[in-house]
């Protein structure tokens, strides 16, 4: 019975993986954004719950405190909360916020829990998109999105930032953990619910039953790298999609260079 911590887990595809997860008795912490989305699910499948809105990122910390402890080890953190945020706004932490909810804090989150991650040489997921090949324009000096802000490209920026994370997650951890990222598909969720245009099209009008996969066929994945034994089960490091390794990729998925600057800003970011 593993620990597995999965954020984003009061809806979507976080909530269909609790759920199966659980089934299959690990032992399943859910984190929610919605305290009483949250208290919903975790009643449902019998769970430990948490909440923490990733736009605060003392909440993170705060999330992170209580999670060490209860737990001395984890087994798997599954940092699968996130979407497309919209407008360009600033968090209260100043900083735009599909990037601070995207990849700030769940880098956060990763780096507060390393105690408890290594001690169980943790796998470390990354819910991540197609969204990183099509949408990204990636600039490592406009990680803000000061410059032409789109809510796609900072979302796919965002994406891309968590392939990035993972790369070097595994350069600078990789004796005492296995990350891992992936693309759950064009899933039925809540996703994109403040979207117009296609987005919106594809995911909240009746067409969207036809274009798009179950929350729990999105869970597929984060179920499966969840239960795999790293190396054997899959190559930490990697990005997949449809269980296999991603063949088209954004140009900077493996770029050492690129990954080892988006770390040090983002832990100048957060004073680290
Ligand atoms: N659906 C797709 O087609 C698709 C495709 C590629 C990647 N993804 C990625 O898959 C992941 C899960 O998305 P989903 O499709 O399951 O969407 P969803 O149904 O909207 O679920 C998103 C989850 O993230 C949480 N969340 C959102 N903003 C948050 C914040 N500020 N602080 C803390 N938690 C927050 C939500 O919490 P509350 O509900 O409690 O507010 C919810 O639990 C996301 O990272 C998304 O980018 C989705």
């Amino acid at each position: 019975m593993k620990t597995i911590v999965i954020t984003g887990a009061s809806d979507g595809i976080g909530a269909a993986a609790a759920h199966e997860l659980s089934r299959r008795k690990h032992r399943v912490v859910i984190v929610g954004r919605d305290a009483a989305k949250t208290a919903a699910v975790a009643q449902r499948l019998g769970v430990e719950s948490h909440v923490a809105d990733f736009s605060d990122l003392a909440q993170v910390s705060a999330l992170a405190s209580a999670l060490l402890a209860r737990h001395e080890r984890i087994d798997v953190l599954a940092n699968n909360a996130g979407g497309v945020m919209g407008e360009r706004t600033l968090t209260g932490d100043g900083f735009e916020k599909t990037f601070q909810v995207n990849h700030l804090a769940p880098f956060l989150l990763t780096r507060e829990l390393m105690p408890a991650l290594v001690t169980a040489r943790a796998t470390v997921i990354q819910t991540s998109s197609v969204a990183a090949r099509l949408y990204a324009r990636f600039d490592i000096d406009d990680l803000q999105g000061e410059r032409d802000y789109s809510a796609m490209k900072a979302y796919g920026n965002a994406k891309l930032a968590n392939i990035l994370f993972t790369e070097e997650l595994l350069r600078r951890h990789g004796e005492d953990l296995a990350p891992v990222a992936f693309h759950p598909g064009v899933v039925g969720t809540n996703f994109a619910a403040d979207s117009r245009g296609a987005m919106r099209l594809m995911y909240h009008t009746p067409l969207s039953k036809v274009l798009t996969k179950t929350p729990q066929q999105g869970a597929d994945q984060l179920v499966w790298l969840a239960t795999a034994t790293p190396r054997a089960g899959f190559e930490p490091g990697g990005y997949y999609v449809n269980r296999a390794l991603a063949k088209r990729v954004n140009p900077l998925v493996g770029d050492a260079t690129v990954a080892a600057q988006l770390w040090d800003r983002s832990e100048a970011l957060l004073a680290l």
